[in-house]
């Protein structure tokens, strides 16, 4: 039987770790996967999170099972930081999940349990594993332009037309903030506009939130889903602490949900668990405790809130240095978060990777957050090398 299998090409993004480690040269640049670099290129633990292990060597008394729904005072912790002034109360549930991938899919699992059939529309280019995993959870994926990543504009005319286009109790897909791949977000007009479409067409919009304070800071960049969120009775929210908290692999995140009622909220519940339950049964706990136990310590918060603005910060710092040393990249400021995608041409990526060292998706995304602002230069000369700049200084503009 195992024969019928077809092979599977590896994961684009996730084959350049790999690749980049295996590359000699020293002054490679790995702008691949999606991961933070401080000032040296490493990608550090939280202060606040080595504190927090710290304590949870010593106090944690057991590992004994939690439940289908894992660590539930991490998930109630974690809500004035995603919701803030906008808490549903009684109507918002939620479980915590394996990262921001598992509370992806527990809200397409709900969805297509919900409405068999059900669709979701999805802005391109995407993350490229929204897809296939929309697919997978028994979603019919339609998509719509999000972004011309020639002109680097937001094709909101295709938008709205796609979500006035789309069927009541349709799903969307939206990003909270930090759009990947492109770095484009709505701006409050425009959420205000998405909003009033998706309560008035009866879409349920399903964000996704996975670089809450790495674009603008950590209250800024939700206040664009909260307006979505305000004027709905349905949304279902997947939260990543994966970047945010810097605990990649310890696979941390969220998934909420708004109910019409408090006691549809109950049983929305209820469903979360049990899709959880013969998905993994429970999430990984390590780093949902150390989370949990920034969150219960203030002087932990303050630590962990003070690190992710320096990161924040230096984000936009990258995006600057770009921008100044070409100003064809200018648009690169009115972007956000760690993501770029540049319109490169066919064999520029390899070129890049091949000639100057340096590592991006095949796409064209660039990770700026791997990028430090003395190898600004160094990258916008690699990029006019095999013509991978725009052509034109009103990109964006
Ligand atoms: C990325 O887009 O690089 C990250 O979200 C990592 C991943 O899982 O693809």
């Amino acid at each position: 039987m195992l024969d019928h299998l077809q092979p599977q090409p590896p994961d684009g993004l996730l084959a350049l770790i790999r690749a980049f480690h295996e590359d000699p040269r020293a002054d490679k640049l790995d702008l691949g996967v999606g991961v933070y670099r401080d000032e040296s290129g490493n990608t550090p633990v939280f202060r606040a999170i080595k504190a927090a292990e710290r304590r949870l060597v010593e106090e944690q008394t057991t590992k004994a099972y939690l439940g289908p729904e894992g660590d539930m005072r991490f998930v109630e912790l974690l809500r004035p930081i995603v919701f803030g002034a906008c808490d549903p109360g009684a109507r918002l549930t939620g479980v915590h999940s394996p990262g921001g991938t598992g509370a992806l899919r527990l809200a397409a699992e709900l969805i297509v349990t919900a409405r068999p059939g059900a669709r979701i529309h999805l802005g391109l280019p995407s993350w490229p594993n929204h897809a296939p995993l929309f697919r997978a959870a028994g979603l019919e994926v339609v998509t719509y332009p999000y972004v011309d990543i020639v002109t680097q504009r937001l094709d909101l005319t295709s938008m709205m037309s796609a979500l006035e286009g789309a069927k009541a109790g349709d799903a969307v897909l939206l990003n909270g903030c930090c759009h990947n791949p492109t770095g484009v977000d709505l701006d409050l007009d425009q959420w205000d506009a998405v909003a009033e479409i998706v309560a008035r067409r009866g879409l349920l919009p399903l964000i996704d939130f996975a670089y809450q304070g790495l674009g603008r800071g950590l209250e800024a960049d939700a206040v664009g889903f909260r307006r979505v969120l305000d004027a709905v009775d349905e949304a279902l929210i997947a939260y990543s602490c994966d970047k945010n908290f810097g605990v990649y692999r310890d696979r941390t995140g969220a998934v909420y949900a708004k109910a019409r009622h408090a006691e549809s909220a109950e049983i929305v519940l209820g469903n979360l668990a049990a899709l959880a339950r013969v998905n993994w049964s429970m999430p990984p706990d390590h780093g949902a405790a150390a989370v949990r136990l920034i969150l219960e310590d203030a002087e932990l918060t303050r630590d962990w809130r003070s690190e992710l603005d320096g990161m924040c910060a230096r984000i936009n710092a990258v995006r600057a240095a770009l921008a100044r040393a070409d100003d064809r990249l200018a648009f690169l400021t009115r972007q956000s978060g760690m993501f770029c995608n540049l319109a490169v041409p066919k064999g520029a990526v390899e070129r890049l990777r091949s000639e100057h060292g340096i590592y991006m998706a095949g796409s064209g995304r660039m990770n700026l957050a791997g990028l430090q602002v003395g190898d600004a230069g160094t990258l916008v000369a690699a990029l006019a090398d095999v013509a991978a700049l725009p052509a034109s200084r009103a990109v964006a503009a």
